[in-house]
């Protein structure tokens, strides 16, 4: 019965009071900077070849370590790569770019205690501060894939690091050398609202 009743509810609810919200909150973002930064943030895959400062490098950093994290475990190990040689033979789009931040879980924290599973949820989180704060800074940036997969064993071996730092994905990051609009991901369909009787 609750059953029927959701999808009675999915199909009849008017789309009209989400239309709304969409335009209220459109307009509250572009006044909103935080917001604002969330709804702009696109991947840039295009990088110039100039170099990121050492401070800037530390904001974002500080930024992945602003994350939430399950029982404030933080079992991540970030490992930020400017060597040129380094960033060409990781590949893809660190390649191009004047830095690379991979965000790794560290096994040997992730291990102790409750929660282990949570690892990738707590760098996923580290990783989109990061994308953010790149964003907001006038920088560009994408994720890129590492764990699971072979990638991450690549990235172990060439930045030699120990087997219990894994690399979830590395951040290819740099002063944009192209400006895509960003993606409307908006959809309805995605939604349920589950509301008290009015
Ligand atoms: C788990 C994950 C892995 C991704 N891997 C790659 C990748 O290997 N190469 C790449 O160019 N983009 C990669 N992306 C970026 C997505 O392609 C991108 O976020 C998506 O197309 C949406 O576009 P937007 O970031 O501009 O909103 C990845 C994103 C996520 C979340």
């Amino acid at each position: 019965m609750k059953k029927i009743l959701l999808l009675l509810f999915i199909a009849l609810t008017p789309l009209s009071s989400l239309a709304q919200q969409e335009s209220c909150c459109k307009a509250s973002s572009q006044e909103n900077p935080v917001l604002k930064s969330i709804m702009t943030r696109t991947s840039i895959r295009k990088y110039e070849p100039r170099a990121i400062s050492p401070d800037t490098i530390e904001t974002l950093l500080r930024a992945g370590m602003a994350a939430p994290t399950a029982i404030n475990k933080q079992p991540w190990h970030f490992v930020a790569v400017t060597n040129r040689e380094k960033l060409e033979k990781m590949g893809g789009r660190a390649a191009g770019a004047p830095l690379a931040i991979l965000v790794c879980g560290d096994m040997n924290i992730a291990r102790k205690g409750h929660g282990f599973d949570y690892w990738v949820q707590d760098c996923s989180a580290a990783t989109e501060n990061i994308l953010l704060a790149a964003h907001a800074m006038g920088l560009g940036a994408v994720w890129t894939g590492g764990y699971p997969g072979n990638r991450y064993k690549l990235y172990q071996e060439l930045l030699s690091l120990p087997e219990h730092i894994v690399p979830l994905n590395a951040i290819a990051i740099g002063y944009p050398a192209e400006n895509p609009e960003p993606k409307n991901k908006w959809d309805t369909q995605k939604i349920t609202f589950i509301k008290s009787a009015d």
